[in-house]
């Protein structure tokens, strides 16, 4: 199924109804115009049960494949402009089917296009892959030779991180396709992971990285980390 991008267009509020009609509501709506989702078809993080009851059989629809609803009611056949079901203050949500997640080798321009991809280094960084979906970068990964003493011959991923939006949509598991591409053959693949981290952690065993019991602190901020790897075993030449 495709990745759809719901984004929040406009918020209306009838005051005079929710004064005339409507009790209290301690939290009327959590979402701002702009806000964006991500979806393969769940309901995301933080959208409320109002709106994705409305979104939902538009999302299957066109993230299954279908185009021009309602005999080409939009302009790009593979959208649909969808409110919640709150009378009170409907919101407008753009529904628009993606072509899958591009992986490609960061290039200089993207200095100015991470929006909100907190991109730490921006050094020449030639070994770096971004993942763009629907033509926003929302995650990268940096990989680079093991720096370890005890691991020459490995490679190493030196970072990876996907907007919190984009996550558990398989866009880790593709940039992490694309460093192996690049990092293989070779003798393995190590990552150094937050020992406080468990989603990543968990993250990279569901990769095939075991932790091979090596710890230290890479960040006095960031507390203490678990180096984690893939094909620990010594007596391979290669990878199997
Ligand atoms: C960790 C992170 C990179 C994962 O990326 P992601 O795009 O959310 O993960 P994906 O959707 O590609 O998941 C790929 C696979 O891993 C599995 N997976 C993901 N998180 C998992 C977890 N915590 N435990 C077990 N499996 C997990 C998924 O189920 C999926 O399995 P499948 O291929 O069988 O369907 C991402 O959540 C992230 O950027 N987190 C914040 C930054 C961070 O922690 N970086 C790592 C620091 S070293």
């Amino acid at each position: 199924m495709k990745i759809c991008r719901l984004s929040v267009m406009r918020m209306a509020n009838y005051a005079d109804l929710s004064a005339q009609y409507e009790n209290p509501q301690p939290h009327p709506c959590d979402l701002t115009q702009g806000q964006v989702f991500y979806t393969r078809g769940r309901q995301p993080a933080g959208l409320c049960d109002s709106a994705w009851a409305t979104l939902s059989p538009f999302v299957m629809a066109l993230g299954n494949g279908a185009a021009g609803l309602y005999d080409g009611w939009m302009k790009d056949p593979a959208s649909a402009m969808v409110s919640c079901n709150d009378g009170f203050r409907p919101v407008s949500f753009l529904v628009e089917a993606l072509e899958e997640p591009l992986i490609r080798p960061l290039e200089p321009e993207d200095a100015d296009r991470m929006g909100d991809v907190p991109f730490a280094a921006w050094q020449p960084q030639e070994m770096a892959f971004v993942a763009e979906l629907g033509e926003k970068i929302v995650g990268f990964c940096v990989y680079r030779p093991s720096r370890d003493e005890d691991r020459k011959g490995f490679g190493e991923i030196d970072s990876i991180y996907i907007l919190k939006r984009a996550q558990g949509l398989g866009i880790g598991k593709r940039l992490l396709d694309a460093a192996f591409r690049e990092l293989l053959p070779g003798l393995g693949v190590t990552v150094w992971a937050p020992k406080e981290n468990p989603s990543a952690i968990g993250f990279f065993e569901n990769y095939g990285f075991q932790a091979d019991g090596a710890e230290k602190v890479l960040h006095p901020e960031k507390g203490a980390a678990i180096r984690m790897v893939w094909n620990s075993r010594e007596d391979l030449p290669w990878p199997i």
